[in-house]
């Protein structure tokens, strides 16, 4: 299934110009939405000490948290970059992700033009994560 009704593609790629990455190039746009529907964005920020960069994906997570607080599930990720083949969220942002998933939470990586949306289960990308 690549279909979702939660994905609005034009906020999506908006979200790409906020990117802060002027050392990779690479921007990154994520659009985390939670079971009850409510939909976050995050874009990759930065940093010149190259470790402190955050993810797309954990800048929306934060972006959720800081709004509703950390009661909730993620239903679906969506990730975009200006590649034309999809990307997947690297292994720090699976296990954040991980902290607030079910077992039907979806991830669905798109490319720049949507023409292609690979999708998986986050327990594919991430098998066994841990769990305090
Ligand atoms: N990046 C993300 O934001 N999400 C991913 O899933 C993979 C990588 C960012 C981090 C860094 O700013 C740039 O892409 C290149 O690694």
């Amino acid at each position: 299934m690549t279909e979702s009704s939660h994905l609005n593609k034009e906020k999506l790629t908006e979200i790409l110009k906020n990117s802060y990455s002027p050392y990779s190039k690479f921007a990154v746009a994520a659009l985390v939405v939670t079971e009850k529907g409510e939909s976050f964005y995050g874009c990759n920020v930065e940093n010149s000490t190259f470790g402190a960069t955050i993810c797309a994906e954990r800048s929306a997570i934060s972006n959720l948290v800081t709004s509703l607080g950390p009661d909730f599930k993620i239903k679906e990720v969506h990730v975009l970059s200006r590649e034309n083949a999809p990307i997947t969220p690297c292994g720090i942002c699976r296990q954040s992700l991980f902290e607030f998933s079910s077992p039907q939470t979806k991830v669905f990586c798109h490319s720049f033009d949507f023409k292609k949306t690979d999708s998986y289960l986050l327990d594919e990308l991430l098998p066994n994560g841990f769990r305090l």
